[in-house]
């Protein structure tokens, strides 16, 4: 392919699209073939997704699961889980078993505050412009009226502004900082429009004072956007039971010598960065899939999280163990910034159905969801870790997508399933099963 750069791609139909990509292929018919496939048939419905992104020539698709038996603070809720990990939504739904025995989930949201800045570069005297900031905050809450009325109306709006000087760490930089409350919108759209308001209206503002002199006169908006660190925005949820009602678990091994394993792997995950990374992934497996089901945005959760978890200045774990001589205590504390009105959670129909088979919760109770379904999968990936290993459970789930890889018939599927019960599963033993 030469690198000249094409034009007007975005204009060609869906059809033309596709065609032009599937000339990338080796065999482009083949090609269009299955993008065709996975278009959707109804043609409404097809237009809606084709729209929700640009360039669209095709859908890609997840699994959608249920992790059944959530018991979260005293509910019970059929979690609806989008992730093409094969272990995800089992390992959800045992935790969820085995934690309904014991209470189930008990999660508290801490406080729901969203945070965004306009930042700009002024040559000026920083007093001066703080002696006039309550005026400047006012114009700023004037501005934005229109846009907030419906918001205010829920009970949410702007909760404050004001202006933070970094010149010590940047030439001339400062931020105004505002904070938002939501309600049940993820918010950025919202928050990013009363940004953009209040940049202009700085700039008005730094005109028409006579109080500065001329070079204080103008500043240089670089951007105004919501910040996705949303430390105020923050769940914890966690489980509890008696060390002894470990012995109940399905596990070869002494409560005691268990939990003392458990706490371990949490304490590694506090020293050892490599180790932290992997655990706290394994938590957004849990959050991302509940998110993605949703139509809530995941990178930000994940950015928000890993941030969070590095608030000390080292990134640690965000699960917590706390043992006394009986009891077992684990409790996940986390930003979650999510939505259940607004974006793509009611223009999804899946998204919209995920929502009403949790029973149409609000944002606060999503924000437990979410969390549960990470402590829940952070509970089952220890417990595998530190008991008969990773590989047994995640292979024993990933055999049929290495059966599927080798081209296996159902048949051959069938027996392997059987023959690998209690066998170690690894690519090269199902080939080796399947050339038998
Ligand atoms: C795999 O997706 C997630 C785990 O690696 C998490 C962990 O190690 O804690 C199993």
């Amino acid at each position: 392919m030469n690198n000249q750069i094409i034009k007007g791609f975005s204009n060609l139909s869906k059809e033309k699209k596709l065609k032009q990509v599937a000339l990338l292929t080796q065999n482009p018919e083949e090609t269009e073939k299955i993008f065709k496939t996975f278009w959707i048939q109804d043609e409404k419905t097809a237009k809606r997704f084709d729209e929700f992104s640009e360039n669209t020539i095709s859908m890609f698709g997840l699994p959608y699961g249920i992790a059944p038996n959530f018991i979260i603070n005293q509910k019970k809720y059929f979690i609806p889980m989008v992730t093409e990990e094969s272990s995800v939504v089992a390992a959800a739904a045992n935790s969820a078993k085995f934690w309904a025995n014991f209470g189930g989930f008990k999660s508290e949201i801490i406080s729901t505050i969203k945070t965004g800045h306009v930042h700009f570069l002024w040559n000026g005297n920083y007093n001066k412009l703080l002696s006039v900031f309550v005026e400047l905050k006012d114009r700023m809450i004037a501005k934005t009226n229109n846009i907030t009325a419906n918001m205010r109306e829920r009970g949410g709006g702007i909760i404050d502004i004001e202006i933070v000087n970094l010149t010590a760490e940047l030439e001339n930089y400062y931020q105004i900082k505002a904070t938002f409350e939501t309600i049940d919108s993820m918010g950025a759209n919202f928050i990013n429009s009363c940004l953009e308001e209040f940049a202009e209206e700085l700039k008005l503002f730094l005109q028409e004072k006579t109080i500065f002199i001329n070079k204080e006169k103008n500043c240089d908006i670089v951007m105004a956007i919501l910040s996705n660190y949303t430390p105020d925005c923050l769940v914890e949820t966690s489980v509890e039971c008696k060390i002894s009602d470990f012995a109940k678990l399905d596990i070869d091994m002494e409560p005691e010598k268990f939990v003392q394993k458990f706490q371990a792997a949490v304490n590694i995950a506090n020293v050892s960065t490599y180790r932290a990374t992997t655990h706290n992934k394994g938590i957004f497996n849990g959050i991302d899939a509940v998110a993605l089901a949703t139509g809530n945005d995941f990178r930000a959760l994940e950015a928000a999280g890993h941030v969070f978890a590095s608030k000390t200045g080292k990134y640690k774990s965000l699960t917590n163990v706390e043992l006394t001589q009986n009891n077992f205590k684990f409790t996940l504390k986390v930003p979650i910034s999510i939505g259940t009105v607004g974006g793509l959670t009611q223009l999804h129909p899946l998204a919209k159905l995920s929502l009403e088979i949790l029973g149409n919760p609000n944002a606060r109770e999503l924000m437990t969801i979410l969390s549960s379904a990470g402590l829940a999968n952070n509970f089952a990936a220890i417990k595998s870790l530190v008991t008969k290993g990773i590989q047994i459970g995640h292979m024993k789930m990933h055999l049929i997508n290495i059966l599927n890889t080798l081209n296996a018939t159902e048949n051959e599927k069938e027996e392997a399933k059987l023959f690998f019960e209690n066998k170690k599963i690894t690519v090269e033993n199902v080939r080796r099963f399947l050339n038998k």
